[in-house]
């Protein structure tokens, strides 16, 4: 795949997936979101890749936002389609894989870049890294989902703040205030994102695609949620896997999982 702002790494079926405009602080233009949308395609229909991360290249920056110089052209309907691509080609995209993705926040991340880390299904940062949603700022709000979900993971008090006042809060705060659930020294950031990673695709790909389908249910507030989890509970029943799990727990041996 030929990519001009994206780089792709797989180790041990992970895939490393990193935003690559450095200079720019990684902002998301109109390429990087097609790019992303191609990756997250490709990962989403390759079973030999188990799980993603994304990050930010260099030491600054996991990314700075939407790319600002883009904004200047916009319009009404062209702000509109911008937000609504994003969502669907990116965003959604991320929080709905059925397989894990998860962020590792190395430095600014800023407007797109706190919505990007958002749409991860979790968060690691570096000690160094800055969150916040300054779009006030430019006169605009969120448009990658931020009202939603920075309101869904740190509560609606502290999201009106975080997006009224346009401030940055650091990896400390981020973590006291649930936006992230791990701090890291910046060398250990992707080590520690690839061991967690390894501890997840070791367990069962069904119930893990359950997990997520679930929780996103949860998040958005739908009032099904307690029937779903009823009904795939249930259906976990007849895979092969869960049979494989009991087998093995009861055998005292580590499970061997099919997704099947
Ligand atoms: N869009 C486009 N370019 C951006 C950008 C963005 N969101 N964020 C940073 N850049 C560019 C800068 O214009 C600069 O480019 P240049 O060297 O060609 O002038 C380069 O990245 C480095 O940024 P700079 O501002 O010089 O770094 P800094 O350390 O002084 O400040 C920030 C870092 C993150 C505080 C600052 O870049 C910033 O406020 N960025 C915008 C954040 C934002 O509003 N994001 C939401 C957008 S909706």
């Amino acid at each position: 795949m030929q990519l001009s702002t994206i780089l792709t790494q797989i180790e041990e079926g992970i895939l490393t997936i990193t935003i690559n405009r450095p200079d720019k602080l990684n902002a998301l233009n109109k390429t990087v979101i097609e790019e992303l949308s191609k990756v997250l395609d490709a990962f989403l229909s390759n079973q030999e890749w188990k799980a993603a991360l994304i990050t930010g290249a260099g030491p600054k920056s996991f990314v700075a936002g939407a790319d600002i110089s883009e904004f200047l052209e916009l319009n009404a309907a062209g702000g509109e389609a911008l937000a609504a691509r994003g969502q669907e080609l990116v965003f959604n995209k991320i929080e709905q894989s059925h397989k894990p993705i998860i962020a590792a926040v190395n430095g600014f991340a800023l407007g797109g870049g706190c919505e990007l880390a958002m749409a991860c299904h979790f968060r690691l940062a570096a000690e160094n890294a800055r969150f916040g949603q300054p779009e006030v700022n430019l006169g605009l709000i969120p448009g990658y989902g931020g009202t939603q979900r920075l309101t869904q993971l740190i509560g609606k008090g502290k999201a009106m703040e975080l997006m009224m006042t346009g401030a940055m809060i650091n990896a400390q705060e981020a973590l006291q205030w649930g936006l992230i659930n791990h701090i890291t020294p910046a060398e250990e950031l992707i080590p520690k994102a690839k061991e967690l990673l390894k501890t997840i695709i070791t367990k069962a790909p069904l119930a893990i695609r359950e997990v997520i389908r679930l929780t996103n249910i949860a998040a958005l507030g739908q009032a099904n949620g307690l029937q779903e989890e009823i009904s795939a509970f249930g259906k976990l029943f007849d895979t092969e896997d869960a049979k494989e799990g009991a087998r093995a727990f009861l055998e005292k041996r580590a499970p061997v999982f099919k997704a099947k």
